[in-house]
């Protein structure tokens, strides 16, 4: 893969206003996927911030950091492991419930995922409040992971998410 400095991904990124709810502006990387160049090139971006932790495997979070987790892995060489919504992974599973602004949700993974002391990177389309990340970050140590790094294409900064993640975050657009 190769890749510019010059290149905007902002350009390729919409904000759809009202969706899911009224008030809220949503990023969507619809556009982004759509276009062949620019998903390359903001994924050998990213393959670039991630690279100096020196993952051993990479996670993604179901399900549109699924969209960036896998063709990393594949820019980088390395195995990637899935962390689902509830019920939907065969065989032994450990999940975390968390707390969303009403409610709680919960991921999981197959409690063998991965070995005791694997370096993991932690992937997802876009950081809001910070809650699904740091739950994942939560879930892969308890599965015996070290997690050097979480990384995302978009970061809400005045949601502060990043504060709640005690771990370096990487994204590529920020937006305030
Ligand atoms: C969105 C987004 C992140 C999460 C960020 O996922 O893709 O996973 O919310 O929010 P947080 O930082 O406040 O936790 P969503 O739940 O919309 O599901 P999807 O990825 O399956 O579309
Ligand atoms: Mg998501």
């Amino acid at each position: 893969m190769t890749t510019t400095d010059t290149f905007d991904l902002k350009a390729h990124i919409r904000g759809i206003p009202d969706f899911p709810k009224p008030g809220i502006l949503f990023y969507d990387i619809s556009t982004l996927l759509r276009h062949g160049p620019a998903w390359r090139a903001a994924m050998a971006k990213l393959a670039a911030a991630i690279r100096p932790h020196r993952p051993d495997l990479l996670a993604g979070i179901e399900s549109r950091g699924f969209l960036v987790a896998a063709p990393l892995a594949l820019e980088l060489g390395l195995g990637f492991i899935m962390l689902r919504k509830p019920r939907k992974l065969p065989g032994l599973t450990i999940g975390l419930n968390y707390a969303l602004e009403y409610g709680t949700d919960r991921i999981e993974m197959q409690a063998d995922s991965v070995q005791n002391g694997q370096r993991v990177v932690i992937l997802d389309d876009l950081l809001a409040t910070g809650g699904t990340m740091a739950a994942g970050i939560s879930l892969l140590r308890q599965a015996g992971a070290e997690v050097p790094c979480a990384a995302a294409l978009i970061e809400l900064t005045f949601l502060g998410g990043r504060s709640r993640l005690d771990v370096p975050f990487e994204s590529l657009v920020a937006y305030d």
